[in-house]
């Protein structure tokens, strides 16, 4: 992996990558919404020697996403060789459920906030001439994993075709674009879950039913 600047919106995932990426010796910037959080991080990462710093960014907001790679471009010098588009979210609920205002929310959340941030970094990615996009996708944007989540899992779905088309689109400028798509690990987003699931389901693939979906 190439030393580089790296932007990575998101945070539990995120202090893993962070602190791989940095462990490696290069620059990171990250996002939250949570200030007091962030506050907490970039003391401790300093004291690592990891060079990491950290923007307050709601990334549901147009205004905001374009602050934020304002302020990256401002401290890479207008490059940058990875975009990690980590930010995810969902509300497990029956399809039936779902009101117009949660469609929006977690299509904003999960697609157009990735979407945009892509079109804001494509410039600073194309300068750097090695850029990368990394999607933080998920199983079920693949199959259907009937936990309760028809919208995330939309959004997800629609992030892999994304990274497919940029990867057509972008390849001419250098512009790689992968999407990563993980089971269940055991984060605060799952806690989402747990009215649907039996503990003891949880966290285990009903195979017959992915197998089902495909
Ligand atoms: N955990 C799993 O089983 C699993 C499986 C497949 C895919 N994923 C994907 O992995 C990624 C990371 O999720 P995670 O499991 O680490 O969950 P998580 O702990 O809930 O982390 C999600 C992070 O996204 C950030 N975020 C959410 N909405 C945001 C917003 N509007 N603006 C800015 N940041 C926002 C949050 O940061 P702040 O609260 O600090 O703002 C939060 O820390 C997500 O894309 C998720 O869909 C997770």
């Amino acid at each position: 992996m190439p030393l580089g600047h790296y932007l990575l919106p998101c945070v539990v995932t995120r202090y893993a990558v962070v602190e791989e990426l940095a462990g490696l010796g290069v620059t990171v910037h990250t996002c939250s919404r949570n200030e007091a959080q962030l506050n907490e991080c970039l003391p401790e990462w300093k004291v690592k020697g990891f060079r990491v710093t950290g923007s307050i960014c709601d990334v549901v907001s147009r205004t905001q996403r374009e602050e934020l790679m304002s302020t990256v471009s401002y401290m890479f010098n207008g490059k940058l060789n990875i975009l990690i588009n980590n930010v995810g979210t969902t509300k497990s609920k029956p399809t039936l459920e779902y009101t117009s205002e949660d469609f929006s929310y977690l299509i904003s959340t999960n697609l157009e906030s990735a979407y945009h941030m892509c079109q804001l970094a494509y410039p600073l990615l194309k300068a750097s001439e090695a850029g990368s996009i990394v999607f933080v996708s998920s199983v079920a944007g693949v199959v259907a994993i009937n936990t309760g989540g028809s919208i995330y899992s939309a959004a997800k779905g629609a992030v892999n075709q994304l990274a497919k088309n940029l990867v057509c689109e972008w390849a001419k400028d250098n512009i790689r674009s992968n999407s990563v798509a993980p089971w269940y690990i055991r984060t605060p987003l799952t806690d989402t879950y747990s009215n649907i699931l039996a503990p003891s389901e949880r966290f285990q693939p009903k195979r017959e039913e992915l197998h089902e979906s495909r």
